[in-house]
């Protein structure tokens, strides 16, 4: 992963290509039978954990500062998730406030014995950098 500059007040649009993984590799693993729903597939709340732990990743990265997630927006989830597939969740900066930042979120498979990669969800995922004592503190800009 390759670190994202912090250049100020900024949003930037997503438009969602599922052809192709979108921004910065964040967290790769592997769903496994723990992870499963009472259908037998993969859970979507363990899916959710990985993309916030992804842009919480992307969001220390971005301000290394000590983050909460304060929102989770247009979270869509697109396709199932079957154990022993290979999730690769990848983030891209949409925007940076005085405290906080959104990343958009998208979470890939690839399928064992199938080619290329399929889009299973995306969201946007917000987190603002908070002080000692858990209280908004101002992000300090990365010169580009
Ligand atoms: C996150 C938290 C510190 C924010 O405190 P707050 O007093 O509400 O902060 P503010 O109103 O000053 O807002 C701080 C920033 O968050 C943003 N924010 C607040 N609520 C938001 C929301 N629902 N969606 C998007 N951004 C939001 C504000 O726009 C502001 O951003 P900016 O400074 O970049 O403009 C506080 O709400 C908190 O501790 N929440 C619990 C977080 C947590 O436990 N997360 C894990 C859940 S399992």
């Amino acid at each position: 992963m390759t670190d994202t500059p912090v250049t100020g007040h900024e949003t930037r649009s997503i438009v969602l290509d599922d052809s192709v993984p979108q921004g910065e590799l964040c967290v790769r693993t592997i769903a496994m039978p723990a992870d499963t729903n009472q259908n037998g597939d993969i859970f979507g709340g363990w899916l959710l954990s990985q993309m916030d732990l992804a842009g919480s990743v992307f969001a220390y990265k971005t301000t290394l500062a000590r983050n909460v997630t304060v929102a989770i927006e247009a979270m869509t989830f697109r396709k199932p998730v079957y154990v022993g597939d290979l999730v690769s969740v990848y983030g891209t900066q949409v925007r940076v406030g005085r405290t906080s930042i959104t990343v958009h979120i998208e979470a890939w498979v690839q399928r064992r014995n199938e080619m290329g990669m399929i889009l299973v969800t995306d969201g946007n995922f917000t987190y603002v950098a908070i002080d000692d004592h858990g209280r908004p503190h101002p992000i300090k800009p990365v010169s580009a």
